[in-house]
Formats: C-alpha cells, sequence, structure tokens
C-alpha cells in the first residue's frame, strides 16, 4: 500500500534528521499526550505497542509523558531493525523493540495495549488481543478521518466495544482514539 511507502520514508528520514524528528514528531506529541490522559496511563503500566514502524514515534511519547516500560511490535523486519538503532541512540533504556505479529504475541504482562491505525489485519490483531490479554488491560484504537479511511484496514465489529475516546484536532488524519477494558464477564465493556 502506498501509505505505508509514504510513512516509512518520512519515518526514516526522522531517524536520521533531529529536525525532521521534531518537525514529525509535531504531529504525534498533542495525538499521544490525549492518549495517555484517556487510559489513565501512569509509570507502573507495561505498554504494548503493536505496528511501530521505523520511528515508534508514539511509544517514545507514551513513555516520555508517563514513565511507563513499554514494548514495540513490528513484522517489519526492516523496521525493527532501524527503530532498534534509533531508540539506542536516543537512550531510552525503558522501551524495547522486538519482531513479530501483533495477532500472534502473548499479551501477558501488558496492562495497555496500543494499535497504531495502519497494522493490518485489524480484525485479526483485535480480536485476538480482546480474547487473549489480561483482565483489566486497557486496550486503545485510533479511527481514521472519514476522508481518509478506505487507506486503512477496517475491524468494524470489535470495535463495537470501545466507546469512551476523545476526539482529535482538524489537522490530524486520525478521527479519535478509543479505548476499552478487556473484560471476559462482559465482553465489550468499556471505561
Ligand atoms: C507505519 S507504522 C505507524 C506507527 C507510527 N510510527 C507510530 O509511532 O504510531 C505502522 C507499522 O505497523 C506495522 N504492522 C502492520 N501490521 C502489523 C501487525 N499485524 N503486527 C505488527 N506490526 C504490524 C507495519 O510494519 C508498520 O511498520
Amino acid at each position: 500500500m502506498r501509505i505505508i511507502k509514504l510513512t516509512q520514508f518520512i519515518e526514516l528520514l526522522a531517524t536520521k534528521n533531529r529536525l525532521a524528528y521534531c518537525i514529525t514528531s509535531a504531529y504525534y506529541r498533542f495525538l499521544v499526550k490525549r492518549e495517555a490522559v484517556l487510559a489513565n496511563i501512569n509509570e507502573k503500566d507495561r505498554v504494548l505497542c503493536i505496528g511501530g514502524g521505523i520511528c515508534p514515534y508514539t511509544a517514545i511519547l507514551l513513555h516520555r509523558y508517563t514513565r511507563a516500560h513499554v514494548t514495540v511490535v513490528d513484522s517489519n523486519k526492516r523496521c525493527v531493525e532501524e527503530a532498534r538503532k534509533f531508540i539506542s541512540r536516543k537512550g531510552y533504556k525503558n522501551i524495547n523493540v522486538v519482531l513479530g505479529k501483533g495477532e500472534d504475541l502473548s499479551y501477558d504482562g501488558y496492562t495497555v495495549i496500543h494499535l497504531a491505525m495502519q497494522i493490518t489485519p485489524k480484525e485479526l490483531v483485535l480480536r485476538e488481543v480482546l480474547s487473549r490479554a489480561q483482565e483489566g488491560t486497557r486496550v486503545l484504537i485510533r479511527k481514521p478521518k472519514k476522508g481518509v479511511e478506505r487507506l486503512y484496514c477496517r475491524a468494524a465489529e470489535e470495535e463495537k466495544h470501545f466507546a469512551r475516546c476523545i476526539k482529535h484536532s482538524l489537522f490530524s488524519n486520525v478521527d479519535y482514539t478509543s479505548v476499552c477494558i478487556v473484560d471476559r464477564e462482559a465482553v465489550g465493556s468499556t471505561i
């Protein structure tokens, strides 16, 4: 998909050039700050970011805003290699990057799971997360704006479980972020 290639190009540039990182990370700052508040994330949480990309802005900002330990997973080997180098250069000891598919992982030990908007197949990843993550885990998903919806994979059925959300700015591709708490008794219970 063209959007993935474009994102990867921008993210690679951001890992090589400080100014490019400052400019491009501005897109995520407001978004991620609001997500951290929405899910009430703090330094005791263990966060899993599924789909970190070459430049894992979301993971870095979540860690910076909350001090939580963050694990980033990406299914693309090159993304993982570049992200690892970048995280190491930046000196973040509490962020680690692993190679894997978001749908195949063990979610044990994570109290927050964040799904990138570009992950595929989103429906499968979300189904696995909601059925296997520990009770009480807060799961965050981003919903694209109507005009760009067709560029992203959908997970309409699973998204019904998410209710509480925050709306993002006019200039973001993300319309809103929703959160739900994993609850096996009442699948779909929300905070
Ligand atoms: C371009 S990134 C966007 C993340 C962005 N850098 C951030 O900080 O929020 C999306 C990444 O998701 C990865 N991805 C897509 N589907 C995935 C899946 N099922 N499991 C793990 N990673 C996935 C892609 O390889 C890509 O690198």
